[in-house]
């Protein structure tokens, strides 16, 4: 009995990363496969024709859920649970209850899978997955609370570092958005007309800024300075941009229903907001890339900085952007386009992706106690997902621009915009399948370090344990 314990939760220590990091690994896999498949469909739409649980609809929900849950947040919390008792120099008071959470995070996935797939949805955008989805979701992240609060209240260092704040406020910040947006108290939303389309915006944006927006902030503020050797540039910038995203990132989520029949009091306020974003997202982008400073020997021999780099370029464009397109006549040039898909990538994959990536390779050797596999295939990884997230971002936009073009000029019929953006879909299934190459050398490089890299010195490890950080 005692065993069968061990084995579901282990005390061990960073065996909850280990498993987070491990699932993070399949569901990215998963979800980036998927994803081409919707491209071949949009190419061939009769392919697969008939079977419903593989139509169009069906994949992208499944999709945008993987992509958002089983694999960003997943590694974003192994990355939470390896750096918490290394900031708190305190091991994970609840390495148990982190554990049962990577259980209910991963039913979640394969409950949302499996659901999605035989057509039950909420049909919210962003918010497909139904109730009992989310309360398992919930319970994990009551776990969750339960080991890294815990470990913060008892942490034997003084500090309390700017990636603490981060870390606390998404595990407070993503499960209050999940159960008000959603509704949770009831098993079908309890919202009704404009204020269900508000409440489905505020959820799917939040989500996206104050859950994994501040875990992968909370996470590079860990990684750019542990990576680079540099201390943190500035305490004051990394505060000006934590109250900014608290301050500003509730109120943009009625951004979508900018031009729809929300109150026109209540687009405004949310343009105003998603502008303000600004102030939040370029200090963050300015402080990481300050610490950085000139470490271009590291970034050249650390795959994982490699990644972080990337990770802070493609959050500057996000930010900016995103600013942008909050503005009402941008806004009302854009809506509806294939732009948005692609910004909302831009920021999921890319950004907070690379945040996600690097962290997974930096944690790698610490959580298996073995070195990475190949540094070859792990260059192999980066440029290819680097080249194919360019390109495939980039033919997103264009077809974003051509839409808004061909929809605002006024009499062009709807199916000659379709038209003129197959070519680019086209295009999207070349730098699709470089991502996806690369997303599947990266899984057998991480399943080649478990369980056949050379093993990590003693000695080595030990400068990495919890209690010596
Ligand atoms: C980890 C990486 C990824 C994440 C986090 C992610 C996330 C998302 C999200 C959230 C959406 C919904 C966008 C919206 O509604 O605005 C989306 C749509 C989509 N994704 Fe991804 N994605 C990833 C990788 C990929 C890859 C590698 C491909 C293709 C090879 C792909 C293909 C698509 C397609 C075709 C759509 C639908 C676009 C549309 O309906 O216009 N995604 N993805």
């Amino acid at each position: 009995m005692g065993s069968l314990v061990d084995w579901v939760a282990p005390q061990t220590e960073d065996s909850a990363a280990r498993r987070f990091l491990y699932s993070s690994v399949f569901w990215l896999l998963v979800g980036v496969l998927l994803g081409l498949t919707m491209v071949v469909k949009v190419l061939v739409p009769d392919l697969l024709g008939g079977v419903a649980w593989l139509s169009f609809g069906r994949i992208r929900q499944i999709h945008v859920d993987l992509g958002l849950f089983g694999f960003l947040s997943a590694a974003l919390l192994a990355a939470a649970c390896f750096v918490v008792p290394r900031l708190c120099r305190a091991p994970l008071a609840g390495e148990r209850a982190a554990n049962l959470a990577v259980w209910a995070w991963n039913a979640a996935a394969a409950l949302a899978v499996i659901t999605l797939a035989g057509g039950q949805t909420r049909g919210r955008e962003w918010g497909e997955a139904v109730w009992s989805v989310d309360l398992l979701r919930l319970a994990a992240f009551v776990l969750l609370w339960f080991a890294v609060f815990r470990t913060i209240r008892r942490r034997r260092s003084p500090e309390m570092y700017v990636t603490l704040w981060y870390l606390a406020a998404a595990l407070v910040w993503g499960p209050m958005v999940l159960f008000f947006g959603k509704g949770l108290w009831a098993p079908a939303t309890p919202y009704a007309g404009v204020v269900e389309a508000l409440a489905g915006w505020f959820t799917g944006h939040g989500m996206i800024t104050l859950w994994a927006g501040a875990l992968a902030l909370g996470v590079a503020y860990y990684l750019v300075p542990r990576l680079s050797g540099n201390p943190l540039y500035s305490v004051t910038l990394a505060a000006v941009g934590f109250y900014g995203l608290a301050l500003f990132g509730p109120f943009a989520g009625p951004l979508p229903s900018v031009g729809g029949p929300a109150p026109y009091w209540l687009q405004t306020v949310a343009v105003v907001a998603g502008v303000m974003l600004l102030i939040p997202g370029l200090s963050a982008a300015t402080n990481l890339w300050r610490t950085l400073g000139g470490a271009w020997d590291r970034v050249r021999a650390d795959v994982a900085l490699a990644f972080a780099v990337v990770g802070i370029l493609a959050y500057l464009l996000s930010v900016v952007q995103g600013a942008l397109a909050a503005l009402r006549v941008v806004h009302n040039f854009l809506a509806f386009t294939q732009w948005g898909a692609g910004q909302t990538m831009l920021t999921l994959g890319l950004a907070y992706g690379s945040f996600a990536l690097a962290a997974v390779y930096h944690m790698l050797p610490a959580v298996t106690g073995r070195r990475l596999y190949s540094e070859r295939l792990a260059w192999w990884h980066f440029w290819l997902s680097v080249l194919g997230w360019v390109v495939f971002l980039s033919l997103f936009w264009v077809a974003g621009l051509v839409e808004g073009v061909m929809w605002n000029a006024g009499a062009t019929p709807f199916i000659a915009s379709v038209k003129a953006t197959v070519p680019l879909w086209a295009g999207r299934l070349v730098a699709g399948t470089a991502i996806v190459t690369a997303q599947v050398l990266f899984a057998y490089n991480v399943y080649s370090t478990a369980v056949a890299g050379t093993t990590v010195p003693a000695a080595e490890r030990e400068r990495e344990a919890v209690a010596t950080a």
